[in-house]
């Protein structure tokens, strides 16, 4: 499939099929089911937009009495860089919850890319006196992170490339596609 990058026609080619996610959605479920005490509730973070399709699908495996709510983020910037870029600007365009305090978060990401935008959500949920804090992220790009950030549940570990589908957006598009593409 061809997308256009500012009026420019770029390549892309298929980096995880609908049914390698959903196979590996499944058993990332089962990696958090097992660390979990059955008993208690977990209160999934769901960051906002990116991680929206990839949490909907996790969720429906997870085996806890199981809570779910919203964070709406935005860490990349629409500029010259074609949307393309991490910033160290990350703006939080809603609030959390006052009932967050107390909980156990399971933070869902869509990508850790330099890992300041889970560092910033980590110190964030401290600040509101959250009982534990876990993270899962459905991919991580080890060689760009600038901050140590190491996610518990990893689904995919891939390299310097940019990703969309599957949540994962170009200035806000293509994250309805059912499998991840590279940009090539
Ligand atoms: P970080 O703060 O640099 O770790 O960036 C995390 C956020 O940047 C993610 O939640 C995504 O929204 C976005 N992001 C990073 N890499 C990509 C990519 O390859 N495609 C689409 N969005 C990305
Ligand atoms: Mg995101």
């Amino acid at each position: 499939m061809k997308i256009k990058v500012n009026d420019k026609l770029r390549n892309t080619q298929e980096l995880l099929s609908a049914e390698v996610l959903s196979n590996r959605v499944y058993e990332l479920a089962q990696e958090i089911n097992s660390s979990y005490p059955q008993d208690e509730n977990l209160t999934v973070l769901i960051v906002l937009h990116g991680s929206l399709i990839f949490a909907a699908d996790l969720v429906r495996h997870l085996t806890m009495p199981t809570e779910i709510t919203t964070i709406d983020l935005k860490s990349y910037i629409s500029d010259s860089s074609n949307g393309m870029k991490s910033s160290n600007n990350i703006k939080v365009l809603s609030k959390l919850p006052e009932t967050i305090r107390d909980k156990n978060i399971l933070i869902v990401e869509d990508i850790v890319d330099t890992g300041r935008t889970l560092k910033f959500l980590i110190a964030l949920l401290t600040e509101h006196g959250v009982k534990s804090i876990n993270t899962c992220t459905l991919l991580n790009k080890p060689s760009e992170h600038i901050e140590p950030i190491a996610p518990k549940f990893v689904g995919f570990d891939i390299g310097n490339v940019f990703v969309l589908g599957y949540g994962l957006d170009l200035n806000g598009k293509y994250r309805n596609l059912p499998h991840i593409l590279e940009l090539i």
